[in-house]
């Protein structure tokens, strides 16, 4: 794995800080040659932490009832998943959109088509759950994401994402030591059903949210708390079961995950008329 910071293994060598030495470009011996002044540079900003997109993507969707996985499913002109690509890569700070797929997905080449963007990569991977789909992709990635880097994960099922959420998401968690999420506060009143379809208790909705994502962790908290945490159905909740408390950063309702067929219409409706 790349260390962050460590591109010192080049700069930190002996032979470079010699080089320091030489006359700079003004003639003069100064203390800070070209070459120690890249280096300089570089050393920071190999330090500084970057910003991964990971969008699991190999469920089914077995309950919007179609034939083909919810994610393709043909939305405002694209498939669904496109969106959500789309709002990554339309994200300058974002360095590169890993989708997570399973294995076999027969469906995932002819929906990028040419995917000319060189940040877009594709990762045949995914589980038998979300979390295992994620867990798999993080580790596809170990290569090339040191544990300082921010992951921010995101359902490909929630095609209303925009550049504005993630840059609201980033900036906000930008010097948090745990991480968060995008969220909205429960505004209805919360009945618990008794199992035959009857409310048997009205639940407080003060303090609750309702999670979305994307849900933006360290590379290395995320990938060992999910590794500890059978079970989840978010990224949130296993870094909470490690006795972390993510930030709750305001989402839009614009965010919701696509699940039952009429939830189609709405969704065509954000994308057409606040694309
Ligand atoms: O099923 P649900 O809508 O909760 O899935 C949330 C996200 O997790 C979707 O983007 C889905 O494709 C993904 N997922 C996955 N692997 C699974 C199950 C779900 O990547 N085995």
């Amino acid at each position: 794995m790349r260390a962050a910071g460590s591109v010192g293994g080049m700069c930190g060598d002996s032979r470079i800080i010699n080089e320091a030495r030489r006359p700079t470009v003004s003639g003069k011996d100064d203390a800070v040659s070209l070459p120690r002044f890249f280096c300089a540079i570089l050393r920071a900003d190999m330090s500084v932490p970057r910003h991964f997109a990971l969008i699991p993507a190999a469920g089914v969707g077995s309950r919007l009832g179609a034939a083909t996985p919810k994610q393709y499913l043909e939305l405002a002109g694209k498939p669904m998943l496109l969106h959500a690509i789309d709002a990554f890569l339309r994200t300058p700070q974002v360095q590169e959109v890993f989708v997570v797929v399973a294995p076999d997905d027969p469906y995932i080449d002819a929906a990028i088509g040419k995917g000319d963007d060189p940040r877009l990569r594709i990762l045949r991977c995914g589980g038998d759950s979300r979390r295992e789909s994620v867990l798999n992709g993080l580790n596809a990635i170990c290569e090339q994401t040191a544990d300082v880097d921010w992951v921010l994960v995101h359902d490909a099922a929630r095609p209303g994402l925009t550049p504005d959420l993630i840059q609201s998401l980033m900036s906000t968690l930008q010097e948090d030591p745990v991480g968060g999420l995008l969220a909205l506060p429960v505004v209805d009143t919360l009945k618990r059903d008794d199992g035959n379809g009857r409310a048997c208790e009205t639940v407080p909705r003060s303090g609750l949210w309702s999670a979305q994502t994307p849900q933006m962790f360290r590379y290395g908290l995320l990938k060992s708390a999910l590794a500890h945490a059978d079970g989840v159905t978010d990224e949130a909740a296993a870094i909470e079961s490690m006795g972390m408390q993510p930030r709750l950063v305001e989402g839009a309702h614009r965010n919701f995950k696509v699940t039952l067929p009429q939830d189609i219409e709405l969704a065509e409706f954000f994308l057409k008329n606040y694309p």
